[in-house]
């Protein structure tokens, strides 16, 4: 990807920005805004095994970056009472790796593996057998001599993190009790979480200055943290430190993310969506060298987004702009646009991005 300052609303993290995540995360149940469902399902699950006194039901939680994966594993833990173990997926190599761990549990204590679809093939199968019968296969000796003794490992609760469950085998699948879909989130939540970061960073947040950043946060708690961070800054230096609507209309034009968190390169697909092909239909790579880009960096970095918002829909023939793009853009659409001739304005988009 070329060096545009692509992270300001990625909704990846690098570590530092983990480390700083850290501070912000809720510790309970009843502090985690939104996904009513999950929390709701999750509380269920958690209060029915504390009544029979045994450790819940394996969970798994797929969902994108920065939707909230990790701080519900934490919060898993935390409403139990219970010990919590941190591992991965790609820390799993070989199978030896997960025996160790799992062989080392306390009873009742919650292990988070994060990433599990990167998890070793070998070590898939070993963990199939833990989750169900909590024993683990140890293989002593090589090649034809070798035997597998089996140990009792201590009842523990997997908690499984994916941002790909599509990949994840469907045994595996299949041994979790409950997964929890972690959705995007709608702008009222994002304004929620705002507020409380902001008062744990000792901030004044003006409420139209949650709202303007919420809007433009791409449904994901991690970027509105991030957009909150970046007005902060500037409101303490080109400010009285107090985050009002204009220091963030100035502070997030500063950064180039728009009403709507399009970014520049979003705004340059659009762009050149609109002007360079009318609207389309026109094929990826079309697309991407006309923005300078890579055709992966478009479809995965700027694409996903674009389509999920409703200002691109994807079709057998290209991709074509909706009218909500003309719009956002102020363009007016030519009589002609494709979505007027009998492709559907809405495409292949899953869900309008939200208010
Ligand atoms: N429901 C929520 N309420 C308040 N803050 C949240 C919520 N969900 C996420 N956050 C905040 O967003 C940030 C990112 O969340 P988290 O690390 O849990 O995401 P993740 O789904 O594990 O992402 P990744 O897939 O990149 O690991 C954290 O700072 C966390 O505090
Ligand atoms: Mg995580």
């Amino acid at each position: 990807m070329a060096e545009h300052e692509r992270d300001v609303v990625s909704p990846d993290a690098d570590l530092d920005e983990r480390a700083l995540e850290g501070a912000l995360r809720p510790k309970r149940l009843e502090d985690f805004v939104g996904q009513e469902r999950v929390r709701e399902q999750l509380s269920l699950v958690l209060r029915g095994a504390q009544r029979r006194g045994r450790a819940p039901d394996h969970v798994l939680m797929s969902g994108g970056p920065g939707l909230g994966k990790t701080t519900l594993a934490m919060i898993i833990a935390a409403e139990l009472g219970a010990p919590l173990r941190i591992t991965s997926g790609p820390a799993i190599e070989r199978s030896g790796d997960l025996a160790a761990v799992l062989s080392t549990l306390q009873e009742g204590e919650v292990l988070f593996l994060d990433e599990i679809h990167r998890m070793a093939r070998p070590a898939e199968e070993m963990l199939y057998v833990a989750m169900e019968d909590f024993r683990v296969d140890v293989v002593v000796g090589k090649g034809p001599g070798a035997t597998a003794i089996p140990l009792d490992i201590a009842p523990f609760t997997l908690v499984g993190a994916t941002t790909r469950a599509g990949l994840l085998p469907a045994p595996l699948r299949d041994r979790f009790g409950f997964t929890a879909h972690m959705d995007f989130y709608r702008a009222d939540e994002l304004e929620l979480i705002l507020r409380r970061s902001a008062g744990l960073l000792g901030a004044h947040l003006d409420d139209d200055a949650a709202v303007e950043i919420a809007g433009r946060s791409r449904g994901t708690p991690r970027i509105a943290n991030r957009l909150l961070r970046r007005v902060r800054d500037y409101a303490e230096v080109r400010g009285d430190g107090r985050l009002t609507l204009d220091i963030a209309h100035a502070a997030l034009s500063l950064y180039e993310v728009d009403a709507q968190g399009l970014d520049r390169l979003d705004r340059a697909v659009l762009d050149a969506l609109l002007r360079r092909f009318r609207g389309g239909p026109v094929g990826l790579s079309t697309l991407a060298v006309s923005v300078g880009e890579e055709p992966e960096t478009v479809e995965v970095v700027a694409e996903p987004f674009l389509v999920r918002s409703g200002f691109i829909a994807r079709t057998p023939r290209g991709r074509v702009a909706t009218p909500e793009a003309w719009s956002h853009m102020g363009l007016a659409a030519p009589p002609d646009a494709a979505f007027g001739a009998g492709v559907p304005a809405d495409g292949t988009a899953t869900a309008p991005a939200g208010p």
